[in-house]
């Protein structure tokens, strides 16, 4: 897909900006504070519904202003999309897609298909699960519908069972049917993640490999807080659910919370047998995640039969040259937008094969 069109109102620093992009490689270019990451997250807010950045819309509206609005326009295989939302201080926000509002954020979803890669990105193996979780639960939301929709229904069950716990002050109560619930949704949810890591894996593997001319093995490995197997169907991984939430029924009400349960799961990230979270070099914890960003590329094209649209925020100053190189070569089929302070390794590139965009302070040139 391909997005060939930005328009933003009242947005970030921003009072109005429109962009035509090219559609192979987009490059942002300014000082620091200019607002290049800015325009990737307008981007990325057209395809999640919500900013990478913050999770309140009340900082994406310019300062003293009491609306935004962004449009995206995209081109994909079936047929143009055009994607509007409009972000409001004293109001819920307002989606539409090709004219028609939308009643809620999971119908965005699955429109605009993006892989992003920030440097914040780094959390992925630097900290804790939460982080792992996060990105699975991104990833798989974009290309399934039905996982988004468990996932939200586990949070919920979860949080009210939790409630349930923490008000029963250690004593016994019953749960059945919220532990019955709480199963159907996690036994998709690992279902899901079980299968996608597994792709992922295989992927991110190829990948790696390219990026580091074979030197070394790259291995994801899904870790989930109860264990299945590989060919487990959801009724069976059901099962398991429950029998371990019936299993530590006195340890959640001694604690008041639900203490099994794909909330606990992780992801396991090694590189030459080794987990990058502990042993890697900084480098390698990069390159990790990038070999994962594009695996990505490739899980969804193949999921949604087009490639979705690179946002590389940062990126570039973070790796060395051959690794810089080998991303400009290697994303011909994919659109990409690059924000960078520095001109150095696009010089290289010809004219026709991207656009350069010089931002100074919102404003662009
Ligand atoms: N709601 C807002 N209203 C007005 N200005 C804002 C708002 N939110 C952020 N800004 C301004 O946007 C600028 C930051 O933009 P952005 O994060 O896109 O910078 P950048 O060009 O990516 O910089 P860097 O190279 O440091 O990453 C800051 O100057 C900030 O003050
Ligand atoms: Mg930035």
């Amino acid at each position: 897909m391909i997005v060939d069109d930005l328009k933003v109102i009242n947005y970030r620093n921003y009072e109005q900006a429109h962009l035509k992009f090219h559609p192979t490689l987009n490059i942002f270019i300014g000082d620091n504070a200019q607002g290049k990451t800015n325009l990737l997250e307008a981007i990325y807010v057209c395809s999640a519904g919500k900013s990478f950045r913050t999770k309140k819309d009340q900082e994406l509206i310019k300062i003293d202003k009491d609306q935004s609005y962004i449009q995206v326009k995209l081109r994909k295989i079936n047929g143009d999309v055009n994607i509007e939302v409009r972000l409001n201080s004293d109001k819920k926000k307002g989606i539409k897609v090709n004219k028609i509002h939308l009643l809620k954020i999971s119908e965005l979803l699955g429109n605009l298909n993006v892989v992003l890669f920030s440097p914040e990105d780094l959390k992925l193996v630097k900290e804790g699960p939460s982080e792992r979780r996060k990105f699975m639960d991104r990833e798989i939301s974009q290309i399934s519908n039905k996982y988004y929709y468990n996932l939200s229904q586990y949070n919920k069950i979860l949080q009210h069972r939790n409630k349930l716990l923490k008000h029963s002050k250690g004593k016994k109560i019953d749960l059945e049917v919220w532990d019955e619930q709480l199963a159907s949704a996690g036994a998709e949810i690992i279902f899901y993640r079980r299968n996608f890591t597994k792709k992922i894996s295989l992927l991110s593997k190829l990948m790696h490999r390219k990026i580091t001319e074979s030197k070394e093995t790259l291995k994801i490995i899904y870790d989930p807080n109860i264990k299945v197997k590989e060919d487990d169907e959801v009724s069976s991984i059901k099962q398991k659910i429950l029998k371990k939430l019936q299993k530590n029924v006195d340890v959640d009400t001694y604690r008041g919370l639900t203490t099994v349960g794909p909330h606990r799961d992780d992801m396991k990230i090694i590189i030459n047998d080794l987990d990058v979270k502990t042993y890697g070099s900084q480098g390698q914890q990069r390159t990790a995640v990038l070999s994962l960003k594009l695996a990505e590329l490739e899980l969804i094209k193949g999921e949604v039969g087009e490639y979705p649209v690179l946002l590389l925020d940062d990126v570039m100053s973070e790796l060395d040259l051959s690794r810089q190189s080998y991303l400009i070569n290697n994303l011909k089929n994919v659109q990409t937008f690059i924000t960078t302070t520095m001109m150095d390794n696009i010089k290289e590139l010809s004219s026709e094969n991207r656009s350069i965009f010089t931002i100074s302070k919102g404003q662009i040139y």
